[in-house]
């Protein structure tokens, strides 16, 4: 297959790949309902090892396949061969903390499956992943799969950077566009709370389908748009009110915390703007600091309970680990 000049060239087992974890800056939740997202990749990423084996084994457990439905729908749609292969994962992403680290997963296990059944380009890696994502979740947009397999900052429905790809799902499509990094440093804290982003997501569509909801969707569509705009234009003052408008929205729809919210206060006195990233009812903040107060950020989202993080844009997505 021709698979681009930055595709994923065909390999054969025993082969190893990456792909980023992502944060999400704007338009969580109501993307799924087709509003424009801004996501980022950033630096923690899952690395998957691939050889062939007599059963299928994920991390030595030869029940993978029926205890990792991430795992079970990515052989079914990624691997054209069927034999049974033993795969190891290793993730600095925490889980279900809404740093996206199933499609991390799904995305290197892709390219890996793609990889040694003769190649994929970009794109259609990319809507392979939404469809074992979706396959696995039942619910969801394709924002954390392409930004896995995208890098660097990407628009979802927004923007008027380059169009990387479209996904296409039976109700409804998807546009990917490239987003300049404005080159800003940016801190995550995990709350420590997992949750189920399908849960999330349908209690989501609930509120947003019942009376109100419409007038609610299109406030996400508009604070989403002029946030991937004012980023663009690295208009970082607008970006951070920006943030807190799109905590209000999420707040309203039902998906903040009170530890979500003990972490907004505690980061208040050191960032300009922040709000939950992810699917919520638990996982994790974004908070931008204030310039020269990055590290009192985190000690304040350390004293307030969470697990933060400074996290940097890293332009690259899935990729061959090759030597
Ligand atoms: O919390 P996460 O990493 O699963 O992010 C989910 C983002 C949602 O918009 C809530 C769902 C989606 O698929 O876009």
């Amino acid at each position: 297959m021709n698979v681009g000049s930055n595709g994923i060239p065909a390999r054969e087992l025993p082969l190893s790949a990456r792909a980023p974890g992502k944060c999400i800056v704007f338009g969580e939740h109501a993307v799924v309902h087709g509003a424009p997202e801004l996501v980022f990749a950033i630096d923690l990423s899952t690395q998957v090892f691939v050889k062939k084996s007599e059963t299928n084994r994920l991390n030595a457990d030869s029940e993978g396949t029926r205890r990792n439905d991430y795992f079970r729908s990515a052989l079914e749609l990624a691997w054209k061969d069927h034999s049974p292969v033993d795969v190891r994962a290793i993730s600095r992403i925490p889980k279900a903390a809404g740093l996206g680290s199933s499609a991390a997963f799904v995305a290197s296990l892709a390219a890996v499956l793609s990889s040694a059944s003769g190649g994929i380009d970009r794109p259609r890696l990319a809507q392979q992943s939404f469809e074992i994502e979706r396959a696995a979740q039942g619910v969801g947009s394709p924002g954390d799969t392409s930004t896995a397999v995208a890098g660097g900052f990407v628009a979802i429905n927004g923007g008027s950077g380059e169009l990387l790809w479209s996904i296409r799902a039976p109700e409804r499509q998807w546009d990917v566009r490239r987003v300049s990094d404005p080159g800003w440093v940016w801190v995550v804290a995990y709350s420590g709370i997992p949750r189920s982003t399908a849960e999330a997501v349908r209690a989501v569509g609930a509120r947003l389908g019942a009376p109100g909801g419409p007038e609610l969707l299109e406030e996400f569509r508009r604070v989403a748009k002029h946030g991937i705009d004012a980023l663009g234009r690295g208009d970082r003052s607008s970006v951070a009110e920006l943030l807190k408008k799109n905590q209000e929205l999420l707040r309203e729809v039902g998906v903040s915390h009170p530890r979500l919210e003990a972490l907004l206060e505690a980061a208040a006195p050191a960032s300009e703007g922040a709000k939950l990233t992810g699917a919520g009812a638990g996982g994790s903040v974004v908070a931008l600091p204030v310039p020269g107060k990055e590290a009192e950020l985190v000690r304040r989202l350390a004293r307030a309970g969470g697990l933060p993080f400074v996290v940097r844009p890293v332009p690259d997505g899935a990729s061959l680990v090759e030597g």
